[in-house]
């Protein structure tokens, strides 16, 4: 294990992790759905709510100064967190689905017409996919997608050029699948789309709190990502564009907050991020973010990316040992699977494994993880799923694993 973080230590600061469930010590492996708090997050929303608390943006008073400046630098933060070159291109949103419906919506809308190609991956989560169908429905625009290999789950690349040369006009993808575990190439992907002139959109929700995000060398014109999976409180997120993208979208919704000047027949609208934030937006989320990005950024994402690549890779490789079983996404002696294994047993649902490993204490999840398409591609209804954090140990792999095996005996294996 990567000796370079006190990992005990951080552990300790997630205080809901200290519990027996059903008189089991509690094994929380369901964190690609969401992660733990830690304390100083909890903390800087308990401060916010009882010293700070008043609206952004309005006021001229001294809580509702504090408020807009906890506000505004926790949009700085987060540009610093994924190497944005301004906070003006960080606009908040409710998570990542919201960023993406907002781009499929207002680029989208504005951008695409019958005939033009949206491109995206087989291995896309529903929030990655229902907005592009919505959007190819009122333009007429068609969707194609990358296809995936087999139970491995890497993107077959072979025919990308040709797509590319289509009538592409956006290319969005899944940078780390919630379901497979599969890391795509998106540095590469967003370069040979640029050569095209395709707008790309990455979706970042399985990503950013788990390794070193760089939206510059990526090359996209988006990213989203949500706050709750990265140690931060839910309801928050992030969508990064592009400026001169951003410039030229326009409005998602109307209302307070988001225009210059409104008249009884017209209104002129502000600048990006402003333009895209309509009404009282959630003060307390970016507060809680912001506590949440230095927390993650002190421990180090390329520390948190090494720890839970040999959780995944201990996990893996037990899991493989055994009969009966079935197990998704890249083999673990490649560089890109993330720290999840979803997985199989031989005649029994996922949701019986995962209704059996919670009376163990151990928390998992089973279902098509938002992925019907995929999961119909791989001719499964479902899976059960593990998903590692930094604050999850060896010694609870081995423990899921000995419970993995408690189920089979159950049903007879
Ligand atoms: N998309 C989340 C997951 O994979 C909810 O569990």
């Amino acid at each position: 294990m990567n000796k370079t973080v006190d990992w005990a230590a951080r552990r300790k600061d997630f205080p809901i992790l200290d519990q027996t469930v059903h008189g089991k010590p509690l094994v929380y492996f369901d964190n690609a759905a969401t992660s733990q708090k830690p304390r100083p997050v909890i903390q800087a929303l308990v401060h916010y709510y009882e010293c700070d608390n008043a609206n952004v943006h309005r006021g001229i008073h001294e809580l509702s100064n504090r408020a807009t400046n906890a506000f505004e630098s926790a949009r700085a933060r987060a540009a610093k967190f994924i190497n944005a070159k301004s906070s003006d291109e960080i606009i908040w949103t409710r998570g990542t689905t919201e960023g993406i419906n907002l781009v499929a919506t207002t680029w989208g809308e504005k951008n695409l017409k019958h005939g033009d190609v949206i491109l995206l991956t087989e291995m896309e989560h529903h929030s990655n996919l229902v907005p592009w169908q919505m959007l190819a429905q009122k333009t007429g625009a068609k969707i194609t997608y990358i296809p995936v290999t087999g139970d491995e789950g890497l993107l077959d690349l072979s025919r990308l050029d040709t797509l590319l040369a289509s009538q592409v006009k956006i290319f969005s993808m899944v940078h780390v699948s919630n379901s497979l575990g599969t890391v795509n190439p998106v540095a590469e992907l967003c370069a040979r789309a640029r050569k095209h002139g395709i707008v790309t959109l990455v979706d970042g929700a399985q990503s950013a709190g788990h390794l070193p995000v760089d939206v510059q060398a990526i090359g996209c014109d988006f990213f989203a990502f949500s706050g709750h999976k990265i140690c931060g409180p839910t309801g928050i997120g992030v969508l990064w564009g592009r400026p001169e993208v951003l410039e030229a979208m326009p409005p998602y919704q109307g209302g307070g907050e988001m225009i210059l000047t409104v008249g009884y027949d017209k209104t002129e609208f502000k600048h990006p991020p402003h333009r895209f934030e309509a009404g009282t937006p959630d003060i307390s989320g970016p507060i809680g973010l912001h506590a949440a990005m230095d927390y993650l950024d002190a421990i180090g994402r390329d520390n948190i990316w090494r720890h839970d690549q040999e959780l995944a890779k201990h996990a893996y490789e037990k899991l493989a040992a055994l009969n009966n079983i079935r197990l998704f996404g890249p083999k673990t002696n490649s560089a890109n699977r993330a720290g999840l294994v979803s997985f199989l047993l031989q005649d029994v649902h996922a949701h019986d494994v995962v209704t059996l490993a919670d009376q163990a204490g151990v928390a998992l999840r089973g279902g098509h993880h938002c992925t019907q398409p995929l999961m119909h591609k791989l001719g499964v209804e479902s899976t059960a799923r593990a998903s590692f954090y930094f604050y999850n140990t060896m010694a609870e792999v081995d423990r899921f694993v000995e419970v993995v095996k408690e189920i089979q005996k159950f049903f007879g294996q």
